[in-house]
């Protein structure tokens, strides 16, 4: 059988490469993004252009040709605000009358703003981190664990979220982002715990800095050039590339990771160490 997924976040970056690496592995994916800027924020979101090439990137990497053949649906776009639990439960609806169920809600969508402490952070900005980094998750759980559950037992069904090395390491100006990050990983434990032994496990990964749109934000939020000094900070000396953190999200999605619930588990170049 076939294994399903929905993936937030997935026009750009970590949840882009998620998208290919299921799709590489064999999974059905429901890609969903917000595809449009969200004017709390001071840089663009991702956009309906890079969702779509996404898709077509990852049928192509399905059908082993670079072009989607006519009549692979296998990977299709849908978009949503992550924070919308009506707009997300309608890809999760859509996941299972186009593929008959889901299997794993992989909630990547987030967003980056502060570079000043929190008493000085504009009050929409502070709406934006908690909305889309903490309630994100949290609404894609409400949403997708009951499409999980609806799988007939026994069941390996996956909720996965994308927290942060901010979740347990202070960072400057970072205090919000931090806040809603440990948020994310409070809630994998309570959802493992919840989940007990329907079958569906939950848990996070933890990345380090990763060269994607949101690595190049914070740069501009502490006044750097580039995001050299992000790659120095590691103790692997580099940036991650999203393909690295969607390799754990990819197996975390699998039926091989049973063993784990309730785990946030970092993917980050021993910058928690
Ligand atoms: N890049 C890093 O260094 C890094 C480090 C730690 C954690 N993370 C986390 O990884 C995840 C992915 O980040 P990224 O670096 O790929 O960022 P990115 O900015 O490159 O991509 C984020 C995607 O999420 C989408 N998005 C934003 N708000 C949304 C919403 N409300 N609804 C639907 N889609 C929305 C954007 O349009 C964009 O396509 C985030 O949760 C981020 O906090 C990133």
């Amino acid at each position: 059988m076939n294994r399903v997924a929905v993936v937030t976040g997935a026009a750009r970056g970590i949840g882009a490469a998620t998208v290919r690496g299921l799709a590489a592995a064999g999974w059905a994916v429901v890609a969903v993004d917000r595809a449009s800027d969200d004017p709390r924020l001071a840089y663009p979101m991702g956009s309906e252009g890079q969702l779509h090439a996404v898709v077509a990137s990852a049928l192509a990497v399905t059908t082993g040709t670079m072009t989607a053949s006519a009549g692979s649906d296998r990977i299709v776009a849908h978009v949503a605000d992550t924070t919308d639990e009506e707009a997300l439960g309608a890809a999760v609806a859509l996941a299972e009358d186009r593929f008959g169920g889901l299997d794993a809600m992989v909630a990547v969508a987030g967003v980056i703003a502060g570079g000043v402490p929190l008493w000085e952070m504009p009050g929409d900005q502070l709406g934006a981190v908690l909305g889309v980094d903490l309630g994100g998750p949290i609404t894609a759980a409400r949403v997708g664990i009951p499409g999980l559950l609806r799988r007939p037992a026994p069941r390996q069904g996956r909720f996965l979220a994308v927290a942060s090395a901010a979740a347990t390491g202070g960072m400057p100006g970072l205090a919000a982002y931090g806040a809603a990050k440990a948020g994310v990983a409070g809630l994998v434990r309570g959802l493992a715990v919840d989940l007990a032994d329907t079958g569906v496990t939950a848990n996070a990964v933890s990345p380090g800095s990763t060269a994607t749109a949101m690595l190049d934000e914070s740069a501009r939020l502490y006044g750097l050039e580039d995001t050299r000094p992000f790659a120095d900070q590691q103790p692997i000396k580099r940036l991650l590339t999203p393909e690295e953190v969607a390799a754990a999200l990819v197996w975390l999605a699998g039926v091989d990771s049973g063993a784990l619930t309730g785990a946030v588990i970092p993917v980050d170049g021993g910058l928690s160490l």
